[in-house]
Order: structure tokens, then C-alpha cells, then sequence
């Protein structure tokens, strides 16, 4: 299974946030990236919905890209439904994300710290057990932010984009606003966590609002590292040599518009238009 390829997934274009870091973290690798944007946003759909999208896409990577690991790179399909796809696989390596709390109290001095992300993964169980279980170590302030993981996914389409950059800059001023004060003073929150994939891709309009004293904490490298973890310990890490050209070493697919995907994929990870597909509409 060595030269088979990860498989990574994401409710659209957010996971690629995740591919940038597995990709650096684990140049021998191949990889496919599954973009589940027409389906997207997942956050304010439910998670029988959001467990039934896992349980295909996870299904078409295993029988038709025979993946050796799975990268559930999107943190409402890993609340909703990492333990469902964990019962059905559960010889798979399966890695998921989740809001970087834990990092983020080792980051703090103030111990005041934002958490942004969908309604999906802030009101899971899933969540509520981490927070319950690290409220006595800093004081956490939660807010989702319903519409923005839909901009940002939207903002890849070039036609629109300066429309797009206003409507995400618009909606964090919003969400941040309503959080209370961020900044380094004592009771202020200088630490945000960025509790979805999609957000990442928001970071300069973030800066612009939050300034450049508060830390802004995302998942990728920690998930990149536990990948290798798991390919290692079931002796499953490709040692090379790395594949040369980028499309041989990535594949990546959509059900939303290709080209969407192209100008994310080339804008973030440097990847040339050839290593984007149109998915099987029938997933
Ligand atoms: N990128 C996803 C996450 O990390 C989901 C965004 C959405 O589709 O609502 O939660």
C-alpha cells in the first residue's frame, strides 16, 4: 500500500488549507483531494447529511483511488462524523481536525481566547466535550460564523472576487466585533482559533481587523504531523523518490465548477490546472 495515494476531503476548497501542510510535511506522498462543493456549506446542513456525504466520499476514495490513509480536512465532517467513518473503516489511518484549543492555551498569555467556526462544528458534542474539558485553563469565547465558510468558498470564482473580498471583510467585522475586545491587555483576547479550513484562506482580512498582535492558530501542521504518525506506525510511508511533476503527485477533484477549483488550487498550493478533475457526479 506504500505508493498508494492519502485521501483528503473538505466540503469545498477550505481542506486545501490542510493540503498545503500535508503536502509539506510529506513531499514523498501522493495525494487526492476530494472538493465536495456542490454540497458546500456543510456547517448549516445537519450532521445526518454531513455523515451521509463522509460515508460516500470516503467510500469512492477507498474502491476507486484505493487511498492507504484519510484526511478529514474539514472540522464539521469530523464532528459530525469521524466516529461514524471510524466504525465503517476501521482499518483505515483516519485523521481528523478540530478546533486547536489545546494549542492555543500553550499560546496565550492573556489565557482570553477566540474560537470561530461553523454552526455545525461549535454546537457538536464533539466540541463541547474539548471546551468542557479545558474550561478551567483559559476563558474561551465562541462565536459561529454562519456565511462566511460559503464566501470564502464562493470568492474562488474570479467574476465576483472584490464583491466576495468585501462580503468575508464585512463578515468578520461582524463576528469579531461581536466577540469583544482582542489585543494584548490583560482581558482582552490576544489568541484566535481558527475552527475551520475554509478560514484560513480569510487570514489577510483577519489581520486587517484583529491587527497584528493576536495569534491566529489553524490545524494543518499539527494534522500533517499525525499523519506521518499513523503511516508510520502501520509501515506505510513512501520514502521515495518524490514524484516529479505535480500532477502526477496530486490529483485533485470537484462537484462544483472546475475552474474554481483551478484558481484555488493554483492561487494557494501552486498547482497547475491539470491537476484538477471534474468529480463522478454520481458520489
Ligand atoms: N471547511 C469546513 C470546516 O472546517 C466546513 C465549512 C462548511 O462547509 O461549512 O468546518
Amino acid at each position: 500500500m506504500t505508493e498508494s495515494p492519502i485521501g483528503v476531503f473538505d466540503s469545498g476548497i477550505g481542506g486545501l488549507s490542510v493540503l498545503q501542510a500535508l503536502q509539506a510535511e510529506l513531499p514523498h506522498e501522493h495525494f487526492v483531494y476530494w472538493a465536495d462543493s456542490g454540497h458546500a456549506p456543510y456547517g448549516e446542513k445537519g450532521d445526518l447529511f454531513v455523515r451521509q456525504r463522509s460515508l460516500a466520499i470516503a467510500q469512492h476514495l477507498i474502491e476507486h483511488h484505493h487511498i492507504k490513509a484519510l484526511v478529514v480536512a474539514c472540522n464539521t465532517a469530523t464532528a459530525a462524523a469521524i466516529h461514524v467513518l471510524r466504525a465503517q473503516y476501521p482499518h483505515l489511518p483516519l485523521i481528523g481536525v478540530e478546533p486547536a484549543l489545546k494549542p492555543a492555551i500553550a499560546l496565550s498569555q492573556t489565557k482570553r481566547i477566540g474560537v470561530i467556526g461553523t454552526k455545525g462544528t461549535l454546537s457538536s458534542e464533539k466540541f463541547h466535550r474539548l471546551l468542557a474539558s479545558l474550561q478551567d485553563q483559559a476563558d474561551f469565547v465562541v462565536q459561529p460564523c454562519k456565511g462566511l465558510a460559503l464566501a470564502i468558498e464562493q470568492s474562488t470564482h474570479a467574476q465576483s472576487a472584490t464583491h466576495d473580498a468585501d462580503q468575508i471583510s464585512a463578515l468578520l467585522g461582524d463576528y469579531t466585533g461581536q466577540m469583544g475586545r482582542f489585543g494584548t491587555a490583560p482581558g482582552e483576547m490576544d489568541t484566535l482559533v481558527l475552527g475551520c479550513t475554509h478560514y484560513v484562506f480569510a487570514e489577510n482580512a483577519l489581520r486587517r481587523w484583529l491587527g497584528p498582535d493576536v495569534q491566529l492558530v489553524s490545524t494543518g501542521e499539527p494534522v500533517s504531523r499525525q499523519t506521518r504518525r499513523l503511516l508510520e506506525a502501520s509501515a506505510q510511508l513512501r520514502s521515495g523518490p518524490a514524484p516529479h511533476a505535480a500532477s502526477a503527485r496530486m490529483r485533485l477533484m470537484t462537484n462544483g465548477e472546475l475552474g474554481a477549483l483551478q484558481a484555488a488550487a493554483l492561487r494557494w498550493l501552486k498547482l497547475p490546472h491539470s491537476a484538477c478533475h471534474k468529480a463522478d457526479p454520481h458520489v
